[in-house]
């Protein structure tokens, strides 16, 4: 048993029971390892070290109100990782395997998941990497692919915590064209300088445009962006964001709550348009944004000020949803889409 406080977890490092582990090397993956050492062997050659031959993935375990564990939709995380590693030219795990590994790693680390009714979960970290000496710059003919778990508590402020947001205008994540609809590791090395910048200057998220034209919102550095006006759940339409499985589930949530959902180009200016705005993502999972400040540079005057009158809470359909997908994902509410994997 481990003696974590449960009440307190943030979104940091905690060493768990084992992180299930393959390697993939002349056609063929080794056995599945489970290993009590989080540390990883790499030649210093590896294309993840130099280049960025890497993706990731996030997904989370709950313990429910019966007892049982549910697994949120993994199917939809071993797919984008597949996306992502066709992108990258490298060899990924097949959904079936990637399934089975997630499913070990949780069933081995079953005293990390936070007990219901601490609002925490267990978050399952898939990393594909690729290795091997090489020096030329090309795709990894070999690549380690590891499942870590880590609990945790809320990612930032949380449900009733709204962030200020700040427009990056200055700064990109991604190029048009270019990797920002991939879980790549490259896309967060470049919100890193914007999001130290941001935290200088008072803001918990950066909210990025898209980077060809700078006239429509694209999403934050590691969330979706999602507005409510009236009845209305609006979500940005862009080639340069990550695909959300949270965003893809809240905006059948809303439909089944009787909204009406539209993913579109969302022009800055509409953001005065809005009732409410969120982040939305597996770590966020929906976090309210009370201030968007829209400035020629982070340390400008802003130009504009789009204030929600969410300022100390979340606005009620923001509320409803988060009631709804964290009610399925505790097993409080009826799984009606069958996202959950329960056992
Ligand atoms: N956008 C980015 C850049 C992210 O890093 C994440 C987190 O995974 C999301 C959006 C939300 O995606 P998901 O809901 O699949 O976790
Ligand atoms: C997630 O929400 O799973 C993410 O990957 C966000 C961040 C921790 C990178």
């Amino acid at each position: 048993m481990n003696n974590i406080d449960w009440s307190k977890l943030g979104f940091s490092y905690i060493k768990t029971n084992t992180m299930v582990c393959s390697r993939y090397k002349e056609g063929r993956w080794s056995p599945v390892e489970s290993c009590t050492d989080d540390r990883i062997t790499l030649d210093s050659l590896s294309a993840s070290l130099h280049y960025g031959v890497e993706c990731f993935e996030g997904l989370k375990a709950f313990y429910g109100k019966d007892g049982k564990i549910r697994i949120f939709r993994p199917e939809e995380n071993a797919r984008r990782l597949i996306r992502s590693a066709a992108y990258l030219g490298i060899e990924a795990p097949s959904e079936e395997m990637f399934l089975g590994m997630v499913l070990r790693a949780v069933s081995e680390n079953k005293d990390f998941i936070p007990p219901y009714g601490s609002r925490a979960s267990l978050y399952i970290r898939p990393l594909l990497i690729g290795v091997g000496p090489q020096l030329g710059v090309k795709p990894s003919s070999e690549t380690f692919f590891s499942v870590l778990v880590n609990p945790v508590g809320a990612y930032a402020g949380g449900i009733d915590d709204p962030a200020r947001a700040v427009i990056a205008r200055e700064y990109d994540r991604a190029a048009p064209h270019g990797s920002g609809s991939y879980k790549v590791g490259g896309n967060y090395a470049a919100s890193l300088y914007a999001g130290m910048q941001a935290g200088k200057a008072g803001y918990q998220a950066v909210l990025y445009l898209d980077p060809k034209e700078h006239k429509y919102i694209d999403e934050f550095s590691s969330s979706n962006f999602f507005a409510v006006k009236g009845n209305t759940y609006i979500t940005p339409y862009s080639e340069t964001i990550l695909p959300s499985i949270t965003n893809k589930s809240l905006c059948q949530l809303a439909e089944y709550l009787g909204m009406k959902v539209e993913r579109r180009a969302i022009p800055t200016e509409e953001l005065a348009s809005f009732d409410e705005t969120g982040e939305c993502g597996t770590a966020v999972v929906i976090t309210p944004v009370s201030v968007i400040e829209d400035k020629p540079s982070i340390q400008a005057a802003p130009t504009v000020v789009y204030s929600y009158k969410n300022a100390g809470a979340p606005g009620t359909k923001s509320r409803k949803l988060y009631d709804k997908i964290t009610g399925i994902q505790y097993g409080e509410e009826p799984d009606i889409f069958g996202w959950c994997t329960v056992y």
